[in-house]
Formats: structure tokens, sequence, C-alpha cells
């Protein structure tokens, strides 16, 4: 219920103002001087609160200044006996939402409330939005316990505030974009632009002008003067996508951007300063391309100052569970779908898949996943086939035995081999990777696998297996 405040001294004031707006559905409260008035506001319950210019115990403007420095959702309108346009002027500037002089007339009041209460609804919404998207960006929206995700999140805290170049490499989908974004967001830039440019995507004239900006008539179709995004991304952050696909030429005239730190628009002589942090993202191996020779090798060690290598998903499967969880709760919630968590053999086959595609694939999946499913935990059944099929056929190499008994097994296709030991290579692999994942932690890796604690000991001695990560197995094995 919307709440409003009378802070006037005069109790008739009050009354008529409580008579008038009781029955419109609003609470009220009552208070005769400042300190009194701050009291419930302090609580942070009231909505709105009608207040006299002449308040005692330090006045209307100083009540409004405190409310609007510590209670900005709160909206306030001052009134006032001898309403004079000074006393107007100065409310209005002091950030009132309205000012009424005294007596007033009914209407006048209900006008002036329902406008109030209008604007702080919508501010309100507006900061609630910006909370939100402010939040998608931070850095603790980049998932990661993995030790080299977690080391990267230092380097990035590290530079975020210099104007250090950042090269940030990687596959594809797996985080590059994102951490340029979390790195901008979390400098002292972030009030500033962040400008997106795929350098791979568009033919060099064109990347040229795009970037740089040109003059009209510098070539056929140059109507206008043009800004270029380094100079629309001043003071902000410039993020220069696929650099490693630009060409020989294009690469001439970054190079010097990066050691002047000025541009010159195409068509133009003159250069102009520019104050941009340049940060830098490339699926492909930059070293090898300077061997190849499609790099410059000046502008390869002009931009490895800080360089961050984002590793693939599969070389970080303990990081998946917590990417699975991030992607459940935001799609879920997006979608209005029931979706809350995952069974443990449905975390075990995401832990277990390949992920070419990197995050970009397991975040599609989930959402397909969660859009598709009217269940509270999914399970291996809600989970595309080449992920919730079993380890034979779709496990990375790297994950059966290459020695021991087990070795020799056919795997996927041919003759199969007696089934307790077929089934012992994908238990002894979930098994390893549930105790990766809980870093050797054997009370968690049986809850993840979804079985008991003994159960699990029995299956370590079955098996063979001897602890992972330098955790010795229990003394009881
Ligand atoms: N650590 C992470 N935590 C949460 N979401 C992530 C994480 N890594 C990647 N994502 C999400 O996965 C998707 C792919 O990430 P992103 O676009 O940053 O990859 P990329 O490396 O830039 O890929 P490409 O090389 O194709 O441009 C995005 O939707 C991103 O939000
Ligand atoms: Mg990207």
């Amino acid at each position: 219920m919307t709440k409003i405040l009378l802070a006037d001294p005069d109790p008739r004031t009050r009354q008529e103002l409580a008579t008038l707006l009781g029955p419109r559905g609003f609470a009220l409260d009552a208070a005769a001087d400042l300190p009194a008035a701050m009291q419930p506001v302090e609580q942070g319950e009231v909505d709105l609160v009608l207040a006299d210019l002449h308040l005692p115990g330090g006045g209307g403007i100083e009540l409004l200044q405190r409310i609007r420095q510590h209670h900005p959702d709160t909206a306030v309108v001052l009134l006032s006996a001898f309403g004079s346009v000074q006393d107007a002027v100065a409310a209005m500037r002091a950030g009132a939402a309205d000012f009424l002089g005294k007596p007033f007339a009914a209407e006048q009041v209900l006008v002036a409330v329902d406008r109030a209460l209008e604007k702080a609804a919508l501010q309100k919404e507006n900061h609630a939005l910006r909370t939100a998207l402010d939040d998608r960006l931070r850095l603790d929206n980049v998932v990661g316990t993995d030790p080299r995700m977690q080391a990267i999140f230092k380097t990035v805290q590290a530079v975020a505030d210099t104007r250090t170049t950042v090269l940030i490499t990687g596959e594809s989908g797996t985080g590059k974009t994102l951490l340029a974004r979390a790195l901008h967001h979390l400098s002292a830039r972030r009030s500033g632009p962040f400008v997106e440019v795929n350098c791979g995507a568009l033919p060099e004239s064109l990347l040229e002008s795009e970037l740089f900006g040109h003059v009209k008539g510098s070539f056929t179709g140059a109507v206008r003067d043009k800004v270029g995004k380094f100079e629309a991304a001043s003071g902000g952050t410039i993020f220069l996508d696929e650099i490693g696909t630009s060409s020989m030429a294009f690469q001439v005239k970054l190079l010097r951007v990066l050691q002047d730190r000025v541009i010159e628009r195409v068509g133009d002589t003159r250069t102009v300063p520019v104050d941009v942090r340049i940060v830098l993202a490339t699926n492909k191996d930059l070293r090898t391309a300077v061997q190849k020779g499609e790099f410059r090798e000046d502008l390869y060690y002009r931009i490895h100052v800080v360089a961050i290598e984002m590793p693939p998903l599969r070389e970080r499967p303990g990081d998946i569970p917590g990417l699975a969880e991030h992607f459940l709760r935001r799609f879920a919630q997006e979608h209005g779908r029931p979706a809350r968590s995952f069974t443990a053999p449905a975390l075990q086959a995401l832990m277990r898949a390949p992920w070419p595609g990197n995050v970009r694939q397991l975040e599609n999946l989930i959402e397909r996943a969660v859009v598709l499913s009217r269940a509270e935990r999914l399970d291996l059944g809600d989970l595309p086939a080449e992920v919730a099929l079993p380890a034979q056929t779709t496990a990375t190499a790297g994950t059966t035995p290459s020695t021991g008994p087990l070795a020799a097994l056919p795997q996927g296709q041919g003759t199969p081999g007696p089934l307790r030991a077929a089934l012992a290579a994908p238990e002894r692999s979930a098994i390893e990777r549930a105790l990766a994942a809980c870093g050797g932690n054997r009370e968690r890796a049986a809850a993840l696998l979804g079985i008991h604690r003994s159960t699990l000991f029995h299956k370590l001695r079955k098996l063979g297996i001897r602890g992972t990560g330098g955790n010795p197995a229990p003394r009881q094995l």
C-alpha cells in the first residue's frame, strides 16, 4: 500500500490532508517536525512526503535534501502558507516533485500527489533496471572456480583501472567478449562508452573508415563527414574482436594508434588524439600467425602487454556444474519455466561432454532444455542425445583408460565384452571427473554422483582409484 507522510506543524492542515487522502486508499502517517518526519522515512516505509516549507527542526528544504541524499526513492511535495515565487523556485531546484501554496484546493493536492507518485515509481523502476544491467556485467557474473579462471579474474581486477592494452585469446565461445565487457565495467571508464568492432567482418577499406572515420568526399560514397569508432569510444573502451584476421595494411594503421594514441580520419591529414582503452580478442594463435607472416611481429609485441588466455571448457570440467546452474537460473526466470536444478546423472553427462563450442554451446543447450521441460529437476532425458548418451560414444579420448585390463575392451561399436567390465570404464570416468570437480572431496563427489558415501568408497577400492590431485585414498581403503 502506498504510504504518504504528512509533515506539518499545524494539526488542522494534517487533518485536512488526511480527510482528503485517507479515503483514496493511501496509508497515512503524520509528523509535526523534522526529526519526527525522518523516522518513518529512515525505516524506508514512505513513498511520498507532503511537507511544510517551515517545518520546525530544520525546515522543509533541509528535509527534502536529506531525503534526496539518503532515500532517493521517496518523493517530496512542499507546501507553504507564504508561497512566494522564490520559495517555489528554491523547492523545485532542491528536487521537490511539486510545490503547493496554502490554502490549497483539494483537486490541486490530488493531482500533485498522483504526479509525484508516478514519477517516483518510474525512477524506482529505472534504478532497478540499471542495477540489473550492471549486475549482468559484473565480474561475479562470469562464472568460474577453476584455478585458471580465478587467475584470470585476478588479472582483470588488477588491470581494470589502468589504460593498459589487453589481449584476450581463446577458442570460440570461451567468454572473450564477456570478459572484455566485464573489464570495461570494472574500470573507471565504466560510465564511458564500450564500442565493439568485429575486425574480421569488414573489408579493409570499410574497416578503416569505420574505425578512424572519414571526411566528406574522401572516397565515392563519403557524402558527409563521419566520426570513427575510435573517436566514438573516447573516454571508454574499444573492443577490437577477431583481430587475427585483419589485413596487413590495417595492422600498420592499428600499430600507429597504439604507439601514438592518435588517429587520422580517412582523407584528412590532421591527427586527432584519442583517449581509449584498447581490448583485443582473437581465436587464432597469433604466434603461429606471426611465424606464417600473416600477423605483424611488431604489432604482436605491442598488443601482448597483458595477454589473457581463456581455457576451453573441456579443460575445466569443474566449472560445468556452476555454469549449467547459472544458465538454468537465468533461463528459467527469463522464460518463466519451473526448472530449478539438475539430477546427478544429468550433471555427470554435462561434465563428460566434449563441448567443442565451449560455454556458448553449453548455454544454448541449457536454454533449450529449460524451455522444453516442465520438470523442476532436469534429468538425462531433458538433454539432447549427444550429451546424454553414455561415455563410450561421446566422451573425449582422454577419458577412457589407456592402460590396464579395461584398455583392451572394445569401445562403441564392435563386439561387446562382458557387461560388468564394459560398464567399468564409464563408471571410472564419471567418478574421476566428480572427484576432480570436487577437489578430491569424497563426500561432495558422492553427492554429485547421487550415490552414498560408502558406495563411493566401495567403488574406489573396486576400480583401484587412488584419489585425485594429490589427495591420498582414505586410510580405511
Ligand atoms: N564464464 C562464463 N560465465 C558465464 N557466462 C559465460 C562465461 N563464458 C561465456 N559465457 C557466455 O557464453 C556465451 C559465449 O561467450 P562469448 O561470446 O564471450 O565468447 P567468445 O569467446 O567471445 O566467442 P567468439 O570467439 O565466438 O566471439 C555468451 O553468452 C557468454 O555470456
Ligand atoms: Mg566474442
